[in-house]
């Protein structure tokens, strides 16, 4: 994850909220994205993620409203 992510969330309170990380990527995927989230979004509850590689985005929508 993006240090300015980190920057970003930690020391904030999370409790009672829910996360569902959602990534683009160039072939590394979730990567331990969720896992980082958990460590620094403290309280949160994180449910599955989505990943989709950039290139692909454009066919994206169906996967995204799945999820969504
Ligand atoms: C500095 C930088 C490094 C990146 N490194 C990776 C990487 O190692 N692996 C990967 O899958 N995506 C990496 N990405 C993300 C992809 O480049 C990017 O998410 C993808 O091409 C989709 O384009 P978008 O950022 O416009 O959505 C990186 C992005 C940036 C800005």
């Amino acid at each position: 994850m993006p240090e300015e992510m980190v920057t970003a969330l930690k020391d904030r309170d999370f409790t009672g909220k829910i996360i569902r990380p959602f990534v683009t990527h160039e072939g590394s995927g979730l990567a331990n994205i969720p896992k980082e989230i958990k460590e620094v979004c403290k309280g949160a509850t994180v449910l599955d993620g989505l990943e989709v590689k950039g290139s692909t985005v454009n066919s994206a929508r169906n996967r995204v409203e799945d999820w969504i």
